[in-house]
């Protein structure tokens, strides 16, 4: 068994945080174990509560099309994870508690994977990445070099909108989401080998 295996068999059983009892499944994450580039959301929905898997509602439908169009790519080619792996009740944001105790699964999904690129979705998982109080309005649109809080050294965080957020706020929002898909992509292309 792969140790990134190993790491989902642990998180589906944890009880770490007021979230396990509520839960559905732990929706760990998806993708490539070997990916260069991570995408981190928020936490799951209802329907990846569901699913199990992580942006399968509208809100992934839209990161489907963006990741196709701008990256000629498909979830399976690079890894998508949240912040925290159990559904917060009534989709409300996850609660500090809960983003620390599920921290340690994050960092660890992050060491073994080794991405070059992590794009941040939306303020929760920008927040929790970068260590910063600012909103993602403020700072997106460039690159951020990983911090020295974080799991690996010599990568890139490229923070962008939540989907949901440019479903509803429409072009403006897709258009910059896109400009920051296409931020990533140049940096996968300064991915050593
Ligand atoms: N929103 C998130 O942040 N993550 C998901 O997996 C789904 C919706």
């Amino acid at each position: 068994m792969s140790e990134l295996d190993r790491l989902r068999e642990e998180a589906c059983a944890c009880t770490r945080c007021a979230l396990a009892p509520t839960r559905t499944q732990v929706v760990f994450g998806v993708g490539n174990p070997d990916a260069a580039l991570l995408f981190v959301g928020e936490g799951p929905g209802r329907e990846e509560d569901l699913a199990g898997e992580p942006f399968v509602g509208r809100s992934g439908r839209l990161l489907d099309q963006l990741m196709d169009q701008e990256l000629g790519w498909d979830r399976q080619a690079c890894y998508i994870a949240n912040v925290v792996k159990c559904r917060p009740p009534g989709n409300r944001d996850p609660q500090p508690a809960e983003m620390e105790a599920c921290r340690p699964y994050l960092d660890r999904q992050i060491s073994i994977i080794a991405p070059h690129v992590v794009v941040s979705l939306g303020n929760v998982a920008t927040r929790a990445l970068l260590g910063i109080a600012e909103g993602i309005r403020n700072v997106r649109g460039k690159a951020y070099p990983f911090p020295a809080s974080f799991p690996l050294a010599d990568g890139w965080i490229v923070p962008t909108y939540h989907p949901a957020f440019a479903l509803r706020a429409g072009g403006d929002a897709v258009a910059e989401m896109r400009a920051d898909l296409i931020r990533a992509k140049r940096l996968l292309a300064t991915t050593a080998v």
